[in-house]
């Protein structure tokens, strides 16, 4: 079957009329191949589209860590900033948008790989885009190179804590310790495993290890650093994908807030925004993950020039903070999960709040919350996409609303 690539779904496949789903096709291009289930496995490209370009990893073809990698970095920005541009059209919605933040390649600071014994040793990579089995990574253009050198230790780690058969998954963060390990799917934790786990660590010199959930051991502290503030988060627990991505949330934040004496930071995680902005304001901030707000509160305790903080743990989801307690805060930031914050932007329209910063990591979720505040009379300032997943569909963006 020939066909006519019409657009880009959601997950950065081609789109042709059927609808058939070409992986790695892009708009204009006419391709080839057997269609089964609507989906064409295996294109051969009959015309290319200006936009295509050499993919610059040699593990493209086959692994599923990236998949925009064959078309150029201004066809996947100009693709990014319309998503968010069209998802907030579907809500009737414009916006003046920023130039796109691109992270740079090589500065992924996290990342999950998985894990499996072989006949002599171990393989650890991302899972193939087609059958889902490991591939090894070596080349890897994504991922920094300190998360890139852990691989000799998650080796090490998979041969003594799986068993033949099954697969381990590894959240792998680099901090200024060095890298913190989280395993999850080995061998349950004994004395004798624990002992070996923790030689491990020590000889390939990783900050922390932690399995399942039960610290093995903590060699160097898994610091990381927010605006010069040093902050020890939970093992496996959220962080920015690259240091480049959380500067340009912040800076867009920072900006959005400026001027402000007191701010409500939502879903602050352990202060990504929350200290840098403690350097200018008081800040309340709110999380539903108890250990993230120790993490911050310790940091604060220990942080120098910071005005007051303060932490609250609660379900923002089934607790939203009411028009009452929200009232007395100059500004909100708020960057909740992936499904949005629909019940605490409610709450944030019913209340007099002037100023919000949104940070989100879905822009459906994303539109459907800033149409909710348009409708409650604030204005959209400025829209900020940030790339920090480089060559994946996945789209990041700050903005600012303001109600005059
Ligand atoms: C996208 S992360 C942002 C964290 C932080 N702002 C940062 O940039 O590092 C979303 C945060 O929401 C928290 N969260 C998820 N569901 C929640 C809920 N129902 N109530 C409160 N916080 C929640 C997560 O623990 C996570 O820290």
């Amino acid at each position: 079957m020939k066909v006519t690539i019409e657009r880009l779904g959601h997950l950065g496949d081609g789109i042709a009329e059927g609808p058939v789903f070409v992986p790695m096709a892009l708009p204009g291009e006419v391709v080839e191949g057997d269609v089964e289930g609507g989906k064409m496995a295996a294109p051969r490209i009959l015309e290319p589209s200006s936009d295509r370009v050499k993919p610059p990893c040699s593990h493209y073809k086959s692994c599923g860590g990236c998949s925009l990698m064959h078309a150029s970095d201004a066809f996947v920005a100009n693709w990014k900033q319309d998503v968010v541009r069209r998802a907030l059209e579907t809500h009737g919605l414009t916006a003046e948008f920023r130039p796109i933040q691109t992270s740079p390649p090589q500065s992924r600071r996290r990342a999950g790989l998985a894990g499996k014994r072989t006949k002599n040793g171990a393989m650890i990579g991302f899972h193939t885009r087609a059958s889902g089995i490991i591939i090894e990574i070596p080349n890897c253009k994504l991922l920094e190179p300190a998360v890139k050198e852990s691989i000799p230790a998650l080796e090490a780690l998979t041969i003594a804590g799986t068993s033949r058969k099954a697969e381990i998954s590894f959240t792998v963060t680099q901090t200024l310790g060095g890298v913190d390990v989280l395993a999850q799917g080995g061998k349950p934790l004994d004395g004798p495993l624990r002992i070996e786990l923790a030689g491990i660590a020590n000889q390939f010199g990783l900050a922390r290890l932690t399995w399942e959930d039960e610290l093995v051991c903590e060699i160097y502290a898994p610091v990381q650093e927010f605006a010069g503030h040093r902050v020890t988060p939970p093992a496996g627990t959220f962080l920015q994908a690259t240091k480049d991505g959380e500067n340009a949330l912040v800076s867009a934040v920072l900006e959005t807030v400026s001027g402000a004496e007191k701010v409500l930071d939502l879903f602050s995680g352990c202060g990504t925004f929350s200290l840098p902005i403690a350097e200018q304001a008081e800040v309340r901030a709110v999380e539903g993950e108890a250990s993230m707000l120790t993490a911050l509160d310790q940091a604060w305790r220990f942080g120098k020039g910071l005005k007051h903080l303060t932490t609250e743990a609660r379900d923002l989801f089934r607790r939203p903070l009411l028009p009452d307690e929200i009232k007395g805060f100059d500004a909100i930031v708020i960057d909740p999960p992936r499904a949005g914050a629909e019940a605490q932007i409610a709450e944030i329209a019913a209340s007099n709040a002037r100023l919000v910063s949104m940070v989100s990591c879905n822009p459906v979720t994303f539109a459907r919350d800033a149409q909710t505040l348009v409708g409650a009379g604030f204005e959209i300032g400025f829209v900020q996409v940030v790339d920090q997943f480089r060559w994946s569909p996945h789209v990041e963006i700050a903005a600012s609303f303001l109600r005059r």
